[in-house]
């Protein structure tokens, strides 16, 4: 039934977002990480499907869709396409997007809950807790006693209640989850991503008691346990099943089989590192659904990268200052301050700033636009838009590109600026390659902007705009120096194209490379390691010169 997994193919998800209002920051976010990493696997010529969505079945959206006026899938169809709409407006490549409202979703969901049910797995009990009839919910334990068994709302008194309930045997599976991470972490793979995360689930592994998985009175919304339209599944349980529903079709198993790679944030980690890993543990139990984990297949392979929180300490302060037309908004979550970034900035710079700075690692990152600016102008502007401009104004000033050299001379150059071998060229595609393999995108990009750097360098310690002054007798120099820089800049284009792919593309027509753009167009598949080698550059190439990639931002100050 499964295809064999495939190690050149590559399968990267984000979490389905609550479409109980519009996308902000912090959904792009992780959208924007897991598109970089997807951009790359398919520059290096991966198989690759990346996959986002929407999750809707959440009570929230019921709600506020009431709040709103508006009729539950009404509002949800609005947010889904908001989300949709949001995340190609910053080309974002995602090869298909969730909706759990799917046909596709709902009828994978009940299948896997329907065996689940069949294996036992998955069985009807009862609930009981204190409930607080005015907001129609459950009050934790916890909460109640601290409340002195009174609604915290309407301080009248709580319920015992029970009611029929489905509940996941998730306390069957502690030892088997624990030594699931233990196998991965020996195979030297392990499952939670940074590790540092672990120790955290494990405790609460250790004493996992069983999931209620169902919920009454949600009006119809939801999917229905199967042989129970009373009761609907739980959200929660729902949405995790989408990396699976979506990919479990004859085309797209392979996918599932190399192993997704989660990116999520710490807020939902128990659900993605204990729960799901039980529910595929389960599922693989049941006829016909071994291959949902198997041993060389996604139980070997499947990861989920936890990355922390954008944080913002006050409201960024100095908004209204340096982002022009008054469009600025209180709050660094808020939509509009996407808009307005995107607008002054451009969508590169957005991402860029988004994918090399942020949270990736276990400590919040925090968000201000004083550190946009300041990134955008120093990795951006003054370095790959100025070393574009720089060279390909001196080519077309001084060169007759006919003159081109196929080749350049590494080596000359190298001895002439310095340059420490580490620096060199292929060094830095090698730490490239490294980090993104370790999902630390910053190190990645700055791998790029070093080769840049490079070019800076070389410039100015060779001085090409002054050897030209005597082209008789400097000629040859000049015509290798600006060839060499070039090579160079094409090299570093090719590794930032994950993070800024529109400029990266206009700068490839300039040196007469469109090409690449043309086979990466529509989520086609590049050739990184035929693309950075050395000496590409044909001669008699026309260069053209062409407006600023990045013009820098100048700060506005009021008076
Ligand atoms: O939890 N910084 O959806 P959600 C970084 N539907 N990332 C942030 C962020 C911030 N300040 N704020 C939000 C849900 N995020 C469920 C998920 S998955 C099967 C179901 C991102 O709309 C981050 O990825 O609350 C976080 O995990 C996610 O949005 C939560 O989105
Ligand atoms: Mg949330």
């Amino acid at each position: 039934m499964a295809s064999p997994p495939d190690n050149n193919t590559f399968y990267v998800t984000t979490p389905i977002y609550y479409v109980n209002d519009k996308p902000h920051l912090g959904h792009v976010y992780t959208t924007m990480v897991a598109d970089v990493v997807a951009r790359y696997h398919r520059l290096k010529g991966d198989d690759t499907f990346f996959l986002t969505g929407v999750d809707e079945h959440s009570t929230k959206v019921v709600d506020k869709a009431a709040e709103m006026g508006l009729s539950t899938e009404a509002w949800a169809d609005q947010n889904a396409a908001a989300f949709r709409e949001r995340f190609a407006g910053v080309d974002m490549t995602n090869d298909d997007f969730v909706r759990t409202s799917s046909d596709q979703h709902k009828a994978r969901v009940t299948d896997y809950i329907a065996a689940l049910l069949k294996s036992g797995d998955v069985y009807e009990g009862e609930y009981e807790g204190w409930y607080d009839a005015g907001q129609e919910e459950y009050v934790p334990e916890k909460k109640a006693k601290e409340a002195d068994y009174k609604s915290p709302i309407n301080r009248k008194p709580l319920v015992r209640k029970t009611e029929k309930n489905y509940f996941f045997r998730l306390s069957n599976y502690r030892e088997e989850l624990v030594r699931f991470f233990e196998d991965r972490d020996a195979a030297g793979c392990p499952f939670v991503l940074p590790a540092a995360r672990k120790n955290e689930v494990i405790n609460r592994i250790k004493e996992a008691e069983d999931v209620p998985i169902s919920r009454t009175g949600t009006g119809g919304w939801g999917i229905p346990v199967p042989g129970d339209p009373e009761q609907s599944i739980w959200v929660w349980f729902d949405a995790l099943f989408n990396y699976l529903t979506y990919v479990d079709t004859d085309d797209r198993r392979k996918y599932w089989q190399s192993g997704a790679t989660h990116f999520i944030a710490k807020d939902i980690l128990w659900f993605h590192a204990a729960i799901w890993p039980a529910l595929l543990l389960a599922i693989s139990k049941c006829e016909g659904y071994e291959w949902v984990f198997a041993q060389g297949g996604a139980r070997d392979k499947l990861k989920v990268y936890s990355h922390s929180f954008w944080v913002s300490k006050a409201i960024i302060d100095g908004v209204e200052e340096t982002i022009k037309d008054g469009k600025s908004t209180g709050n660094f979550l808020d939509p509009k301050t996407l808009d307005a970034m995107v607008e002054e900035f451009g969508t590169d710079a957005l991402r860029y700033f988004l994918s090399t700075q942020g949270p990736l690692s276990t400590t919040d990152a925090e968000f201000s636009l004083e550190k946009y600016i300041e990134v955008y102008n120093t990795d951006l502007a003054n370095t790959f838009g100025n070393s574009c401009s720089r060279v390909s104004n001196m080519i077309e000033k001084y060169l007759d590109p006919e003159d081109l050299p196929a080749a350049s001379l590494i080596q000359w150059a190298l001895e002439v600026t310095e340059v420490q071998p580490e620096l060199h060229h292929q060094a830095c595609i090698d730490q490239y390659r490294e980090s993104f393999t370790d999902i630390e995108l910053g190190r990645s990009a700055a791998s790029a902007i070093r080769i840049v750097q490079y070019v800076d360098q070389l410039i100015d310690v060779t001085q090409p705009f002054k050897l030209a002054k005597d082209m008789e007798t400097n000629g040859s120099q000049v015509l290798e120096i600006l060839s060499e820089c070039a090579e160079a800049l094409r090299i570093a284009s090719v590794l930032l194209w994950p993070f800024i792919p529109n400029k990266c593309e206009a700068f490839w027509r300039r040196i007469g490379f469109g090409h690449y753009a043309e086979q990466l167009k529509g989520n086609g598949k590049g050739d990184l390691d035929a693309w950075v080698r050395w000496g590409q550059l044909e001669p008699g190439t026309p260069i053209e010169k062409g407006e600023p990639l990045f013009p820098r931002y100048q700060v506005e100050k009021k008076s």
